[in-house]
């Protein structure tokens, strides 16, 4: 790869224990040279209003654009509520989107990682978000598809993944963003 590209990381869950934030500390754990990462806090954005889309938006907002802004991808690790995305993730994404026509999100090449307890693995919430990264026109990882289940078993207490099968499935989700990326930034290069 070039040079290091910048990776913001949004994971959709704001409690302190979250296992999806841990399973994002362990797919950047098994990233290869060329990428860094950055996490980008949407706990203290206000709920999206046009109304404070002013001059002076909040400065929660403008913190969370500037950094998606300077990343070059973006990696949504991230539970499922009720069959789709938590409410909070929605929100950043909303927030990310405005002002019309200067969305942060634009063209960035992404990825989505779901994550449950249960066996469906967040299918619900990867395929909605994937829809409205669709609208954002945000180039997607395809393959390997990461809808991952038994969440609750997959960590010792010190954050480490117990199942090596597991860790090498979280490095080829990392490897093949890798790749997106360097396509994706060479395709920009180009055009
Ligand atoms: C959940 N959970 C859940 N799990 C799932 O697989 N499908 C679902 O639709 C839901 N719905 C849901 C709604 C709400 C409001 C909560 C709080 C939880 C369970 C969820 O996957 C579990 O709590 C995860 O551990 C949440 O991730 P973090 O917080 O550990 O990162």
């Amino acid at each position: 790869m070039s040079s290091t590209k910048k990776v913001a990381v949004i994971t959709g869950s704001l409690r302190a224990e979250s296992k999806t934030r841990t399973m994002a500390k362990a797919i950047i754990a098994e990233a290869p040279e060329g990428l860094s990462f950055e996490f980008a806090d949407i706990g203290d954005l206000a709920l999206y209003n046009e109304d404070l889309e002013t001059d002076t938006p909040p400065a929660p907002w403008t913190a969370f654009r500037d950094r998606i802004k300077g990343a070059d991808a973006v990696l949504f690790v991230t539970p499922e509520y009720n069959r789709s995305v938590p409410g909070a993730l929605k929100n950043a994404i909303d927030v990310g989107s405005r002002p019309y026509g200067k969305a942060v999100f634009s063209g960035k090449p992404a990825a989505i990682v779901t994550a449950s307890p249960g066996g469906i693995g967040g299918f619900g919430a990867n395929h909605h978000l994937r829809q409205s990264l669709v609208f954002l026109d945000m180039p997607v990882l395809q393959q390997p598809e990461a809808y991952i289940g038994g969440l609750w078993e997959m960590f010792d207490d010190e954050g480490n993944v117990k199942s090596e099968d597991t860790r090498k499935f979280l490095r080829a989700i990392a490897d093949a963003f890798a790749a997106l990326i360097e396509r994706s930034t060479k395709a920009l290069e180009n055009a």
